[in-house]
C-alpha cells in the first residue's frame, strides 16, 4: 500500500482527487497530512484538528463498481472498518452514529467524508477521508468531542494507528462487491448509536419529535418509528438526532 506523507495541505481529500485526475494511481493509495489548512467535514463543515496530534488521511478506492444508489454499502463497510480498528485498539463503548460518525459513548472521536467520482450512475472511484482524534486532549468549545488519549489516558503512535485502520479498510473494501447487503446491514445496525432507545429528533422546521431508531433502509436512510408506531425514513438533511 502506497502512503504519501505531507506536512501541510489544504485537504487530503482534495489532494488525492487532484492526483487521481493528473495521473494513474495505485489502488488503496493513502495520503496523510500532519496538518490540514482547509480540512473538510460533512455537509460543508470544516474539520479542525491540532497539527501533528491526530490522523487526517484519505484512501483511494478505484473500480468501486457499485451503483450510485448503492453508495450506502460503501458507507457501512468503511464505518465498520474504522469501528473494528478502534475496537482492536481498545477504545471503549464504540458506536456508529448514522450515517458514519464514530462515537465512544456519546463523544465523537472520528469523522468520515466519502467523496465519490462517478461515471454516469456508477461509482468509479472513492476518496475516503478519515479524521481521527488520537493524541489531542483540548477541544476548546467543541461539544461532545473526544480522542483516544482523552479516553484511554495514553499517547498513541500515529503510524501504528494508521496501519491498523488502513489494513481494516483495505480488507473490507476488497469485499465490497461480494458481501451480502443483509449481512452488512445487520453488522452495521448492531453497532448503531441509540438503536431501539427512546430518542428526541429535530426536524428542519425546528419541531421536536420522540421516536426510536430502528435501522437503515436500502438507500441508507434512517428508519425511525415515531409515536403511534408510525414508521418513517429520513435522509441526512431531514432529521437531526438530539443526544
Ligand atoms: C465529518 O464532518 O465528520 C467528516 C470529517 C472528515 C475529515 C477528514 S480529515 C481527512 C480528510 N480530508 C478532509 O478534508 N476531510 C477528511
Amino acid at each position: 500500500m502506497r502512503i504519501i506523507k505531507l506536512n501541510a495541505i489544504d485537504s487530503t481529500n482534495v489532494y488525492l482527487k487532484d492526483l487521481l485526475h493528473a495521473k494513474s494511481m495505485e489502488d488503496f493509495t493513502v495520503v496523510v497530512a500532519d496538518k490540514q489548512l482547509k480540512g473538510r467535514g460533512q455537509m460543508g463543515t470544516v474539520w479542525e484538528s491540532e497539527s501533528g496530534k491526530n490522523l487526517t488521511f484519505s484512501m483511494l478506492k478505484q473500480n468501486v463498481g457499485l451503483k450510485v444508489t448503492q453508495q450506502f454499502v460503501l458507507n457501512m463497510q468503511i464505518s465498520l472498518a474504522v469501528y473494528d480498528a478502534l475496537q482492536e485498539l481498545n477504545v471503549p463503548n464504540l458506536r456508529v452514529k448514522w450515517p458514519n460518525d464514530i462515537l465512544s459513548g456519546k463523544t465523537k472521536i472520528c469523522g468520515i467524508l466519502i467523496e465519490n467520482i462517478l461515471s454516469g450512475s456508477i461509482i468509479n472511484a472513492s476518496i475516503i477521508g478519515i479524521g481521527l482524534n488520537v493524541n489531542q486532549v483540548n477541544f476548546g468549545k467543541l461539544p461532545k468531542v473526544s480522542s483516544m488519549k482523552a479516553l484511554l489516558g495514553q499517547n498513541f503512535d500515529l503510524d501504528e494507528v494508521l496501519q491498523e485502520i488502513t489494513k481494516k479498510l483495505r480488507n473490507r473494501l476488497l469485499k465490497l462487491q461480494t458481501i451480502a447487503f443483509s449481512e452488512l446491514k445487520e453488522s452495521y445496525e448492531k453497532v448503531l448509536f441509540r438503536k431501539d432507545k427512546p430518542s428526541t429528533f429535530e426536524t428542519p422546521d425546528g419541531e421536536l419529535q420522540m421516536g426510536f431508531i430502528r435501522g437503515v433502509s436500502e438507500e441508507g436512510k434512517l428508519v425511525v418509528t415515531l409515536q403511534d408506531n408510525i414508521q418513517k425514513v429520513y435522509g441526512l438533511k431531514e432529521i437531526k438526532l438530539l443526544y
